[in-house]
Order: C-alpha cells, then structure tokens, then sequence
C-alpha cells in the first residue's frame, strides 16, 4: 500500500520535471499525555502515527525552489538568494521557514524540484506541520548530501515554527517525528532531550478520534498560555533558588508560596506541575503493563487540561465523556495543543470497530457533525523512502 503510494509520487513527479525524484516521509504525531509540558522544559509522552507527509525532492542546476503541493493543488517558486523574509499565511511558509534556517546552519542549499504530499489531517492537533517541516528538511538534507543530528533536526523546525511562523510551539512534536520508533512511545525530558522508548502492548491500539473543529495555534491562544507559564515560573525563579523553568518547582513549593500568583497563572501553573507528576507515573505504568493506571493518568490529564488549563472544548469533552462509557477503553484524553482537534484513546484491539460505531454515532447524534476515527499503531520517525 506505502510502496504504491511512493511509487505513485515518482511517477507523478517524473512527469511533471522531467527526471526521477528521491522520496523521504515524516510522520505525525500523537500525545499519549504530558500536554503543555514541553516550554516549560518538562515531560512529554508522544508517539509518530500512520499518517505522513511525503516529499519527492530533485536538485536543480541553479538556486530555484519550485514546490509543489498536491494537498493544495498549488505551485510556488522561490529563488534561494532572494527568500521572503515574512511569513504570508500559506502552507509554503513552512518550506522558506525551514530552508532559510538550513541555510543559516548548513550553508548555500541547491535548488530543487519538490512534490509533496501528506495524509497527515489538517488542524486536527496531529502535527502536520511539524511533519511538513521535518520532511522538508530530511529532503534537502539528502540532496545537499550534508548530515545533522536528529536532535538538531528537531531543533531547527522547531525554531523555523517559533521565529518565522509564529508560533511559540515547544520542542515535542518536531522531536517525536525525528525520533519516533515502530510500536513504541517516547517518554521524553524536554530539557536535557534525553528519551526512552517503551512498548506499546500489541493488542492495544491508538484510536484517535477528530472532533472536526479546527485548532490553529499560530494565533494568540496558545502563546497565551506560554506566556502564563513564564509568569509563574518568573515568580517562582524569585523566590526558590535554582528555579529556572516551572520544571524545576515542586508541589511543595506550589502549596507553599503559590498563593501570590494570580488565580489564572495559578491553575496553569497547576496544570504543569501535576502533568508532569503523571507522565512520569505513566512511563512507569506503561513499563509493567499496567494500562488501567495508565489510563487513570489520561483521565486527570484531561481534567487538568479543562479545569485548570482551559484548553479543552466542549467537543473534546464529549468525545471523552463517550469513551468513557465504552468496554475495552482503558483512556482518554485530549491530545495536541487543545482548542479543538483530536482525542486519544487507548483501546484493547477486540473493542476498536464497537468504540468506532458507538462513540461515532454518539458524537454525530449530540453535535451534528459526523467525526473521523483513525486507529492508528505507533510507527517510525522520519526517513528516506524506497
Ligand atoms: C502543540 C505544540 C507542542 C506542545 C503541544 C501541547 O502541539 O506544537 O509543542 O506544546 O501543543 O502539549
């Protein structure tokens, strides 16, 4: 099925430039819990999904970019010497962002030819543009024939999304599509990016469930919260030697002196500290198989997420509060930056296709909108294809 995709895009590319292409993929991402964590140099827990984005890339004689895009039906050039310096609101922001960057840290990039296409859902929370960057990255890597670290992939997309996009995002997603591993998740310290990866049981599948209602977090929201958790780590940094993020404040320090915070920053800052505590108690649930705990931990999450962080929304509750009444569910919670999006639900396999109808038909009934269910098992990070 991958290989006749692949083997599609060739073709398609070779007729439109006129030569053959080499193909690289970069996957989305799923958050198994451990959400709004990562600014705040904490503990995130993702795994890479099913869905990718897919470049074929071919070098060009001169310093012209001519892109591509078959989600869009779109085509765009640029000219390397001359790469616009702002943002325009168009999914090619990510290509300049990302090649500027490249630019910046490898040196002159060749032109190329590039054909893109991705399956990774659009503003459903599962970073695909997280996955566009990296992708673009893994192709002008290959055919600049220059090598960077995985870390330093990840690093420099992510600085592409917070210094050209806008977006203050944190380091997970761009991690997670570098790192991801075949059946596993990974439970990584998003200060030091040290990270193990841990098996998901085979007969567990990730059901992720599309509210359909769009999340953007280019806009003001989500660096909203960023800027709520500097706050109080600022706070905390006066009064607790060592402070340096809110990773570095306990709960006892929060029961402590948390009181002159305002009410808002306190929540947040809440939120924090506790989803931390969970991610860690979650690596070690997942270690010795105990997904009941594992989905315990999911359900504070989302509350945590509602209640003290406010970036649910009704349609994520329902989806939860619907699973919630499912057989073989062990959790579920939102993922992803909120607002909108998608849920994660660990399911044991024999349940997935009566999860799919019940929570499809439930959430259809009470909102109108007829839901996308994907199941999904944890694959493989970023990469050439052949
Ligand atoms: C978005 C961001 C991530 C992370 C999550 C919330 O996906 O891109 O860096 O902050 O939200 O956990």
């Amino acid at each position: 099925m991958r290989e006749r995709e692949s083997a599609g895009l060739t073709e398609r590319f070779t007729e439109l430039y006129g030569r053959e292409p080499l193909l690289v993929q970069a996957p989305g991402r799923v958050n198994l819990i451990g959400e709004h964590t990562d600014y705040n140099e904490g503990f995130v827990f993702p795994a890479a999904i099913g869905f990718q984005t897919k470049i074929a890339i071919a070098k060009r004689r001169d310093r012209r970019c001519i892109v591509s895009s078959e989600n869009y039906g779109e085509r765009v050039e640029f000219d390397l010497n001359d790469l616009p310096n702002a943002p325009r609101g168009h999914w090619s922001d990510y290509v300049v962002g990302v090649v500027r960057l490249m630019e910046r840290v490898c040196g002159p990039m060749p032109g190329a030819n590039l054909l893109m296409n991705g399956d990774v859902p659009l503003g459903a929370g599962l970073s695909s543009s997280a996955s566009l960057e990296v992708a673009v990255c893994k192709a002008f890597l290959e055919i600049s024939g220059q090598r960077l670290d995985g870390v330093v992939i990840a690093q420099l997309c992510q600085q592409a999304e917070n210094q050209f996009i806008g977006a203050r995002c944190g380091i997970m997603d761009q991690f997670i599509s570098v790192h991801g591993s075949k059946n596993h998740a990974l439970r990584l310290d998003c200060r030091t990016l040290e990270y193990r990866v841990l098996p998901i049981p085979p007969d567990t599948k990730l059901v992720i469930c599309n509210t359909m209602v769009s999340h953007s977090h280019s806009g003001g929201e989500y660096n909203d919260r960023r800027a709520e958790c500097e706050a109080a780590a600022h706070y905390f940094a006066e009064r607790v030697p060592g402070v340096k993020s809110l990773r570095d404040v306990t709960m006892d320090d929060f029961e402590k002196l948390g009181g002159g915070l305002s009410a808002l920053v306190r929540k947040r800052c809440h939120h924090v500290l506790s989803e931390n505590i969970r991610v860690l108690e979650a690596a070690e649930a997942l270690q010795v198989g105990d997904l009941y705990l594992f989905g315990r931990l999911m359900a504070s999450s989302h509350a945590s997420l509602r209640d003290d962080f406010n970036v649910s929304s009704n349609e994520l509750d329902l989806m939860v509060q619907l699973a919630h009444h499912q057989p073989g569910v062990y959790g579920s919670r939102m993922t992803g930056g909120g607002f909108g999006g998608c849920t994660i639900n660990l399911v044991q396999e024999n349940y997935v296709d009566e999860f799919k109808r019940t929570v499809g038909e439930g959430y259809k009934q009470q909102t109108g909108r007829q839901p996308e269910i994907y199941v999904s098992s944890a694959a493989d990070g970023a990469g050439r294809l052949v």
